[in-house]
């Protein structure tokens, strides 16, 4: 893979536009930063307790415009069946235009991060050229989670250059796991792709390129592999792997569950952490279970899982020798996309810079609004209780589904509003969102919310400090 990157920086079209981009990048400088900032910690103020008197914007929006998807991953909660599949195939399960537009117009000025597409398969969105468009004109970065099975290079090159984030999921580093779990997605066409993204990206300047992560759904089906997902990475140039626990959805695979596997996960984790620390590759896996004695031959439970047998062959590993891939074909299409993504970079970016001028005009507003932050932060801080219940969603993001409907998070929360029917101002802000936080920061929070991984406690004084304009 390094040798790919050296002739792609080699290559004479490719280093021009390089060379042109890189003199440009002091005038990047997205617009609305100081919008951005005041209405984040407009929401971090209510999370410290100013609930109700406060009119902000959602920080995050996770949209969900479409619920399609090529494949049908057995684990998958909205694909993982013939029949969910089907529904979540349905036409009507696309997010409308006029609505889409709406929602960016009103919404993506003041927002920090937009997640596209969390429960379909972003590549295959209409929207998706209008999501990116938002961000690059409001200076929102975007986040994308795809399985890398399709490769449009337009806008591929645009989500190279807004997004600080790109997820690879792929659940098998062989191709025997990787085809019985990633159903209907072919290793070898997957592996091109990915190879052809992470050449590009990391062939960008530093400043535009997305943090790259490798993303396996940790189950038992891929347990033994995980350690060699290191090795992928590592291969590949990517300085991420993550992953979390399978989420129990469906009887089919409810032997996936990790918890039924602690021994085995446990030997697995401390050898990817062992490479992981040998190869400088940064590990997202969720931590060992607590007194549990690590066991590489823990055998598996039940047979609920996408793979019940591993053929004789089967070994955990990765190796770059069985996959078919062709290095001329990668470096042609990393070419195009390089070139694509700094095209779309040098056609917009004075748009940056005009609107960052234009934004300039609102400064006395902004500063006076910092002084109100200071003020109300200080008295927020001194009511005696010294942590607070905090959550990615109630106070920062929504979750916006492809009916309209707007969740308080995609977890399980309650549906808030609808698009069709409400701003998402009057949403974020109306009685059903404000019902349901008043109840998260009481002392008895929602159900939903107790039995759930995202939510946490944390210090007051550190919300408080870090939204604190002034030193003193
Ligand atoms: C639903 S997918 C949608 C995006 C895209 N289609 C993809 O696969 O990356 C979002 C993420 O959820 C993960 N995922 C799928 N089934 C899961 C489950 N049962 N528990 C936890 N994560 C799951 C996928 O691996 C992927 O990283
Ligand atoms: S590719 Fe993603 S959305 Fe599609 S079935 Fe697999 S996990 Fe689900």
């Amino acid at each position: 893979m390094q040798e790919i990157l050296s002739r792609l920086r080699a290559d004479s079209r490719v280093s021009t536009l390089l060379r042109t981009v890189e003199k440009s990048l002091t005038l990047f400088d997205p617009p609305n930063g100081e919008l951005k900032l005041l209405n984040l910690s407009l929401n971090r103020m209510r999370a410290l307790g100013a609930k109700q008197a406060l009119r902000c914007m959602p920080s995050m929006l996770a949209v969900n415009e479409i619920s399609w998807c090529n494949l049908q991953c057995p684990q998958c909660p909205t694909h993982g069946t013939p029949e969910w599949h089907k529904f979540q195939n349905g036409k009507d399960r696309c997010l409308s235009s006029e609505i889409m537009d709406r929602l960016i117009g009103e919404s993506f000025q003041t927002a920090t991060l937009i997640k596209t597409t969390t429960h379909g398969e972003p590549f295959l969105s209409p929207h998706l050229d209008s999501i990116l468009d938002g961000c690059l004109e409001h200076g929102t970065p975007a986040q994308v989670v795809t399985n890398a099975t399709r490769l449009p290079i337009e806008q591929v090159a645009k989500a190279l250059v807004l997004s600080d984030r790109i997820v690879l999921s792929i659940d098998g580093v062989t191709r025997y796991a990787f085809e019985k779990i990633r159903k209907g997605a072919k290793f070898d066409k997957v592996l091109h792709n990915i190879c052809v993204l992470v050449s590009a990206a990391n062939a960008l300047p530093e400043k535009l390129r997305p943090d790259l992560f490798i993303r396996p759904t940790v189950m038992a089906s891929n347990l033994r592999e995980l350690p060699a997902f290191v090795d992928f990475a590592r291969w590949l140039g990517v300085p991420n792997v993550c992953g979390e626990f399978v989420i129990e959805t469906a009887p089919h695979v409810a032997d996936e569950n990790v918890r039924l596997h602690k021994p085995l996960y446990n030997h697995v984790a401390a050898e990817a952490t062992r490479r992981a620390e040998m190869h400088g590759v940064r590990l997202g896996f969720p931590a060992p279970f607590d007194g549990v004695q690590p066991d590489a031959d823990f055998p598996f439970a039940g047979d609920r899982r996408c793979i019940t047998n591993w053929p004789d062959s089967y070994v955990p590993e990765f190796d770059a020798d069985e996959v078919n891939l062709s290095v001329e074909a990668i470096m042609a299409d990393a070419a195009k996309l390089v070139v694509a993504s700094m095209d779309y970079y040098l056609k917009h970016s004075w748009e940056h810079e005009r609107t960052r001028i234009a934004a300039g005009q609102d400064d006395a507003e902004i500063k006076q609004t910092k002084q109100l932050v200071d003020s109300v932060i200080a008295n927020l801080c001194d009511d005696g209780k010294p942590e607070i219940a905090f959550c990615g969603f109630v106070d920062w993001g929504v979750y916006v589904r492809p009916d309209a409907g707007v969740a308080v998070c995609c977890a399980g929360g309650p549906v808030v509003g609808s698009l069709a029917e409400e701003s998402i101002e009057e949403i974020w802000n109306g009685k059903n969102y404000q019902a349901f936080r008043e109840e998260f920061y009481s002392s008895s929070p929602p159900a939903v919310c107790q039995s759930c991984r995202f939510l946490r406690k944390v210090p007051k004084r550190l919300v408080a400090d870090s939204l604190r304009y002034s030193d003193d």
